[in-house]
């Protein structure tokens, strides 16, 4: 019998491959939350409570939905930490594989995005107010790519884009990244071989699935306004990128969390394309492949990547840590009033709520809701 364990590549690509695999969880899961969720505005979050509430195995899926799309962004981060410790850069032959992987983060991103918007309670609401306010501190197109983003958003729209558009964006450039060569290899071979290598985190998911849950109806016992400010919860990661709102001000803003991010951002696509000619790495990659490094080597790249891993996860942690995840119901709650129950149908009009166009109101309120008025 061939031993599963023998085939080098699953490890030299663990969390890349680790990441294909619970994509595909992802897909089947998000089909499931296709056939009970309802874009209609009033409908949405109604929708998704009676699915996690009532429908058997619903609270299971969603709940999933939310922890993988967590484990992909962890295992996308281990992933290129490792490319880059290799110098996969250097290699002419891995352009294109480089090229698309950075891409892919793109639609991650805005899959995470939309994902977070489309439950439409407080914090899809929150979300879908903060990003807008975002844009605008692009010059010149600022002011028409904010108003574009407010009088654009519908739920419906934004499903699309989270059910179809990105997922075929990402599905493209998934297939140039690697599934072309997997295709050659055995898919199915490749993921049933996965998936048994990666059984404990798969184990993982399911267990956190179960029993660290999001909050799905409006609690019996009204909750203190910071409850569950040390409960993770897989969206918080996310905070990370607006926590710039809440540490600078002015034009520090925008240099500091659109300008160089982007900049970095298009310089590490498309770095293997100025490297051209100074590639030196072919040969010691097949070299290599050939004859596993020794365990030393193996032991300082192991060591470099679980510290720097723990670096990105820390600062992940600290800008997240203290945000309430029951707390919102606090007080916003039915038995506040209707108005605080559930988001305001004037949503989109900033004369009737001023409050949403200030950032740094509106970030302040995310993490201190009881300080801030
Ligand atoms: C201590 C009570 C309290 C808690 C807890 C709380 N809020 Fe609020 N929130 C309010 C009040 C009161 C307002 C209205 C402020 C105003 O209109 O001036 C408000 C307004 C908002 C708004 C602005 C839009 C609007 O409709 O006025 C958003 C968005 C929001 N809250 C989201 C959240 C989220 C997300 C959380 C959980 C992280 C949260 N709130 C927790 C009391 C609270």
């Amino acid at each position: 019998m061939e031993n599963i364990f023998s085939e080098k590549i699953h490890w030299r690509h663990f969390f890349g491959g680790f990441s294909f695999l619970i994509i595909i969880l992802q897909i089947l899961t998000g089909i499931f939350l296709i056939f009970f969720y309802d874009p209609a505005i009033d409908n949405a979050y109604k929708s998704v409570q009676y699915l996690t509430n009532n429908v058997t195995g619903g609270s299971l899926m969603r709940n999933m939905h939310r922890w993988t799309a967590f484990f992909l962004f962890l295992a996308v981060l281990i992933h290129t930490i490792r490319c880059i410790l290799r110098l996969d850069f250097m290699a002419q032959s891995k352009r294109v594989l480089w090229l698309t992987g950075v891409l892919l983060l793109l639609p991650t991103f805005m899959l995470i995005v939309t994902g977070l918007i489309l439950p439409w309670e407080w914090k899809g609401y929150w979300f879908m107010e903060i990003i807008p306010n975002y844009s605008e501190f692009i010059p010149l197109i600022g002011h028409k790519l904010k108003s574009f983003f407010i009088e654009s958003f519908t739920l419906p729209r934004y499903q699309v884009l989270h059910i179809l558009v990105l997922p075929i964006i990402f599905l493209i450039l998934i297939n140039y990244h690697f599934l072309d060569k997997l295709r050659k290899r055995g898919v199915f071979k490749y993921i049933y071989k996965h998936a048994l290598i990666s059984l404990p985190l798969l184990i993982a998911i399911v267990v956190l699935a179960k029993y660290i849950t999001i909050p799905s109806e409006d609690p019996e016992v009204i909750p203190m306004p910071l409850e569950g400010e040390y409960i993770p919860a897989p969206e918080w990661y996310f905070l990370i990128l607006l926590l710039p709102l809440m540490y600078f001000k002015g034009s520090l803003i925008p240099v500091l969390s659109i300008y160089v991010p982007l900049l970095f951002f298009i310089a590490f696509a498309f770095l293997p394309y100025y490297l051209k000619g100074k590639a030196v790495r072919e040969e010691t990659e097949a070299v290599e492949y050939n004859n596993p490094a020794p365990l030393k080597k193996i032991f300082i790249r192991g060591s470099l990547v679980v510290i720097i891993f723990a670096m990105c996860t820390s600062l992940i942690y600290l800008g997240a840590y203290n945000s309430p995840t029951l707390g919102c119901n606090g007080c916003h709650h039915l038995k506040s009033g209707f108005r605080m129950g559930i988001v305001p149908r004037q949503f989109k009009d900033r004369n009737v709520l001023p409050n949403l166009d200030d950032n740094q109101w509106m970030m302040g309120h995310w993490f201190y809701p009881t300080e801030i008025y």
